[in-house]
């Protein structure tokens, strides 16, 4: 079973509970999000592995840890939320790729259709963050992850912002090499495939529509 991080750092919990009421506005509920992810970002590459390289400060030649040039990586946004996730990611991660898979939720069956894909050509040599604010039923992302996996990147993680427990649970069972992390967990969904408590839908408060 992949493990499920969960990020409880203040910070985060304290963004997420301004992002979650109701009458915050969207370019606030932006500009949250943006922090969110670069402390999300944080703690998703904390195994990045380091390399020494002799260095000359001011004072004194040192030996000191450097990221391994040869750990590459490429964040996948799934469209459109997750745009939401990759620039303050971008910003932590500034020399790794993007990637956009684009799928949309069939209203009936809930269910992931894939309209776009766009990756890097290297993507089999690069460790794959996939970002999308909510796991809600996890069909979006098992079948994103799906469709991924055929590319062969060297490692993925998958990262949002709210889980429920039946998008894990689902996700786990279809990817269980996937590590999720996220800020929380919520309850459950209600009978529109939503998060509850969650924050309504992220796309739509992220980018002012309806
Ligand atoms: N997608 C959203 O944007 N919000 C939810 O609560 C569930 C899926």
């Amino acid at each position: 079973m992949a493990e499920v991080t969960v990020i409880k750092h203040p910070l985060v919990q304290h963004k997420l509970t301004l992002m979650r009421q109701a009458d915050t506005h969207t370019q606030d509920f932006r500009r949250l999000l943006k922090e969110i992810s670069m402390l999300l970002a944080y703690e998703v590459t904390r195994d990045l592995p380091l390399k020494y390289e002799k260095i000359q400060t001011p004072l004194t030649e040192m030996e000191a840890p450097i990221l391994a040039a040869d750990k590459k990586m490429v964040i996948v946004s799934i469209l459109r939320a997750g745009q939401g996730l990759l620039d303050g990611m971008l910003e932590l991660i500034p020399t790794a790729k993007v990637g956009h898979i684009g799928l949309y939720r069939e209203p009936t069956t809930l269910m992931a259709v894939e309209y776009y894909l766009k990756l890097p050509i290297d993507v089999e040599y690069r460790d794959m963050l996939v970002v999308d604010p909510m796991l809600a039923t996890g069909n979006s992302a098992v079948a994103a992850v799906d469709r991924l996996k055929e590319t062969n990147p060297t490692s993925i993680k998958f990262v949002c912002l709210l889980a429920a427990p039946e998008g894990i649970q689902h996700f786990h069972e279809q990817h269980p090499d996937v590590p999720i992390y996220t800020a929380a967990i919520d309850r459950g969904l209600d009978s529109h495939g939503y998060i509850v408590p969650g924050l309504g839908d992220a796309g739509d408060r992220l980018y002012g529509t309806r």
